[in-house]
């Protein structure tokens, strides 16, 4: 059974790396990419403060279609270009909304929402999709978290059999 730890720590770097051991501990030797993406978002959002949305969208054919999460109900395809998502998905880069509203274009899957990073999910140059988190505190993410979390990402990706799919 693996124990849940929230990191006290003040320090974003130092709660991302105690995170990123965490999540190598959870991963271990599993290899299958939904459940690898599954364990992620149960992480994410059961340790980082604030959140009310973690989880992923994965590319399928040329949209983005809803996979593991964590929170409520989720609109389920976006478009590539489209919302958040589908604009880090277009750039391949993190995209960061301080303030959801002054984002043309955000989707609004929860209205509670009112910050959000999204961090894209490429690997052997393919994007495979996106992890997203959402917070209901304006400007609850910074670089720091997008630094953070594109490092989980990374760990995810090399740890997955990201063709099984
Ligand atoms: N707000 C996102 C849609 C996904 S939900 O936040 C879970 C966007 O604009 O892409």
């Amino acid at each position: 059974m693996f124990e849940l730890e929230t990191p006290q720590t003040d320090s974003k770097p130092e709660l991302y790396e105690t995170l990123a051991e965490q999540l190598e501990a959870l991963l271990g030797d599993e290899r299958n990419w939904i459940a690898n993406l599954a364990n992620t978002a149960a992480l994410l959002f059961h340790t980082l403060p604030e959140l009310n949305w973690a989880g992923f969208y994965l590319m399928d054919d040329r949209e983005l279609v809803v996979g593991p999460f964590q929170g409520k109900p989720a609109c389920v395809r976006i478009a590539v270009g489209r919302g958040v998502c589908g604009v880090a998905a277009e750039r391949r880069t993190s995209v960061l909304v301080e303030d959801v509203d002054a984002f043309p274009g955000h989707i609004a899957c929860d209205a509670a929402s009112r910050s959000e990073v999204v961090v894209p999910l490429v690997a052997g140059g393919r994007l495979l999709g996106v992890m997203d988190l959402d917070s209901a505190s304006v400007g609850r993410f910074d670089g720091e978290d997008a630094a953070g979390l594109e490092a989980l990402a990374a760990i995810l990706l090399r740890s997955s059999d990201v063709d099984g799919r």
